[in-house]
């Protein structure tokens, strides 16, 4: 049963996700959380380059276990720890000096001046889409130079691809927008279709530097995900229709997210998004809190996002009908007038 189930699986996935978009990547199930598949990234990278350090982004969530942690950038969160988080090395994500520094101009020099006593990282992992972080969005030619700066500098890219991939962003991976092709990559959340647990660390072959069992963990491979997942790539991802519908929906939120915006002349309102993924700004940072409090009595459940829950976060279901869509916009639009 358990070869059975794994065997379907893997042989979907490499049908209906990876040929088709040329990607080479071998396949390994982590622990059944994204933070396992994170730390599994991060001990491949080190082993691969013989390198300690790994580059993260501001802002970026990565999970709760230690070497995932010391890869995040909320500082509620890495004082859990209760010990010092080392062989990180945070860099600005896209447009966190709004646009004025050059970017990457600062990390390269820091990587060739000898003076700055940064060692040389074995890899940077990035979000696409900082979801926890308050839906930053990377701009693709951003990403592309991301990937070309590893390329230069001998690094590893690891894509964290947790919350964004499986299609939140539209395409199945949210770095396939950039048209670049990351060396590890991790997928959790919701590639079992069914809320079950599982994740993944795709690689591609060449790295491949594991010895058997040197990432061990009694739940590797949970069966039942292996038949709900085959079933969800199967019935979402065999045709194109998947992406298009995510796209199309998209629009719709953004639509709503503009009408908000104009009928809030004055607040500081705005917005950003790719796909089903959307945040929602107002200057001042208490009204998100307040916005998701007003939301919930009128029925509707609505996260907030950001280091200081400053940002609304949207984040429907893919297989949202346009009317329920269009309902739960609603229940936003009336929430924001009446926090106002
Ligand atoms: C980008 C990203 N990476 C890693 C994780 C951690 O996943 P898990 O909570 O399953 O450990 C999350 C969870 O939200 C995430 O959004």
């Amino acid at each position: 049963m358990a070869t059975t189930a794994k065997r379907a699986f893997l042989d979907t996935f490499q049908n209906v996700v990876l040929r088709p978009r040329d990607l080479p990547y071998k396949v390994m199930f982590p622990g059944p959380t994204g933070t396992n598949a994170v730390e599994a990234a991060l001990k491949l990278a080190r082993k691969v380059k013989g390198r300690e350090s790994v580059v993260s982004f501001t802002n970026a969530f990565h999970g709760m276990s230690l070497g995932s942690l010391a890869v995040t950038g909320n500082a509620f969160k890495r004082a859990g720890a209760g010990i010092p988080l080392v062989h990180g090395t945070p860099m600005p994500f896209d447009n966190y000096f709004d646009g004025t520094v050059e970017d990457f101009l600062w990390f390269e020099r820091l990587l060739e001046d000898q003076g700055s006593g940064l060692n040389k990282p074995a890899a940077v992992i990035v979000e696409t889409v900082q979801g926890e972080g308050g839906i930053n969005v990377a701009r693709a030619e951003w990403l592309r130079a991301l990937q070309d700066l590893c390329h230069r500098q001998d690094m590893l890219l690891i894509v964290d691809d947790i919350q964004m991939g499986c299609g939140r962003t539209g395409g199945f991976f949210s770095f396939e927008e950039a048209g670049i092709t990351p060396d590890i990559v991790t997928l959790s959340k919701s590639i079992s279709g069914y809320g079950l647990p599982m994740s993944l660390c795709l690689f591609k072959p060449e790295l491949d530097v594991w010895e058997p069992g040197e990432h061990n963990g009694t739940f590797r491979g949970n069966n039942p995900a292996f038949v709900t997942a085959t079933a969800a790539l199967n019935a979402y991802w065999a045709d194109g229709q998947m992406e298009k519908q995510t796209i199309t929906r998209g629009e719709q939120v953004e639509r709503a997210l503009l009408d908000i915006v104009d009928e809030n002349d004055g607040a500081g309102a705005s917005f950003r998004g790719r796909g089903l993924v959307w945040g929602l700004e107002f200057a001042d940072k208490e009204r998100a809190t307040a916005i998701c409090r007003r939301a919930f009595e009128l029925g509707m459940l609505l996260e907030t996002s950001g280091p200081q829950s400053e940002v609304v976060k949207l984040l429907p279901a893919l297989t949202i009908s346009p009317d329920e869509l269009d309902e739960g916009l609603r229940i936003l639009a009336r929430s924001v007038r009446e926090t106002a």
